[in-house]
């Protein structure tokens, strides 16, 4: 059988030797000086003769681990700080031992109860980790089924995600992102044309030029993707990263100008996540093969990407996309 542990913390334990022999049938007593760096991984109950100790056993990762205080009798000034700072119990010598064992059993149970419901905490953190792990992958295989219908446009949700990563990081070394928010945005960049699922196959697929009703048709997607994202916020209000999915599927079009589609937004009043997408995303198509043509070399791209500098796109991305351009494929 595994005897629970108490853990006595004390410049001299041998003092309190007396405890450990009334504990000693029931208990496995295990000492650390102050100083020494203790492991409460097993513990049950955490033992002290010194209010210091007290703070320092709180410290630790286990917060509510009861602390049982051994002092002098009648040292009321010592036993109230002590209570002040949350022990479960007061010793002092003598006690009667079936007494001090059934207080001991006490903070046992609570000991227990507490590790129980810490350990059902961290198994309900895991499965939310696991749940949110699972929505979030099929909102991306819903993304990639939409690209898989157009042959074109192989690989873009992959390339356009990581694209906007390694341009984000410029932010971030700036201080206008944090590391947090860029997870957001990368996590949030394969649903940019989730709306193409609303476009007609003969529009999506068509090996040519678009005609003026069809661009219309073609244009709708960012507004589609937006309200399909919407839908996915009210149903996972956990997940953070949908409120840039929608910022990035409904403005990734729009121009820095304001001539883009669909609102005209204008400069700032375009978010900063769907001004990086628009770069990333143009990019990506410029040097993409397409049934009816081939990719443009990387220069001829990057030249048209920098015209647009100002109209189409941010001058600070652009200068931004300047620096990364040699690590993009
Ligand atoms: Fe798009």
């Amino acid at each position: 059988m595994i005897m629970e542990r108490v853990l006595l913390i004390s410049k001299e334990p041998e003092k309190w030797g007396y405890f450990e022999k009334k504990l000693s049938n029931s208990y496995e007593f295990i000492t650390s000086k102050p100083e020494e760096k203790f492991d409460l991984s097993n513990i049950t109950v955490v033992a002290t003769d010194e209010v210091e100790n007290i703070e320092k056993i709180r410290s630790t990762g286990r917060k509510k681990l009861p602390i049982v205080f051994f002092g002098k009798a009648n040292d009321f000034s010592t036993e109230i700080k002590a209570r002040q700072l949350g022990i479960a119990d007061f010793f002092s010598i003598p006690v009667d031992k079936e007494l001090f064992l059934l207080r001991f059993r006490n903070l046992s149970g609570i000991s227990k109860m507490i590790k129980e419901n810490d350990d059902n905490v961290r198994w309900m953190q895991m499965i939310r980790r696991e749940m949110m792990s699972i929505q979030e992958g099929m909102a991306e295989t819903i993304a990639q089924t939409v690209e898989s219908r157009d042959e074109n446009t192989g690989g873009h949700i992959i390339r356009t995600s990581m694209f906007i990563g390694i341009l984000g990081e410029e932010f971030v070394d700036r201080g206008v992102l944090t590391k947090a928010e860029l997870d957001l945005i990368v996590r949030a960049a394969p649903l940019h044309d989730i709306g193409k699922i609303g476009v007609r196959d003969s529009i999506l697929l068509k090996p040519g030029p678009l005609t003026d009703n069809e661009r219309t048709e073609m244009k709708k997607h960012a507004e589609k993707g937006a309200e399909l994202i919407k839908k996915m916020q009210k149903r996972f209000e956990s997940h953070t990263y949908l409120q840039y999915a929608y910022d990035i599927a409904l403005d990734h079009h729009e121009y820095f100008d304001g001539k883009g589609y669909p609102n005209g937004k204008k400069g700032e009043e375009i978010p900063f996540c769907a001004r990086l997408m628009s770069v990333v995303d143009v990019y990506d198509a410029l040097v993409s093969d397409r049934v009816y043509r081939k990719g443009m070399p990387r220069e001829k791209a990057l030249e048209i990407i920098f015209s647009g500098k100002g109209t189409q796109f941010d001058p600070i991305v652009l200068e931004a996309f300047d620096n990364c351009k040699d690590y993009l494929l």
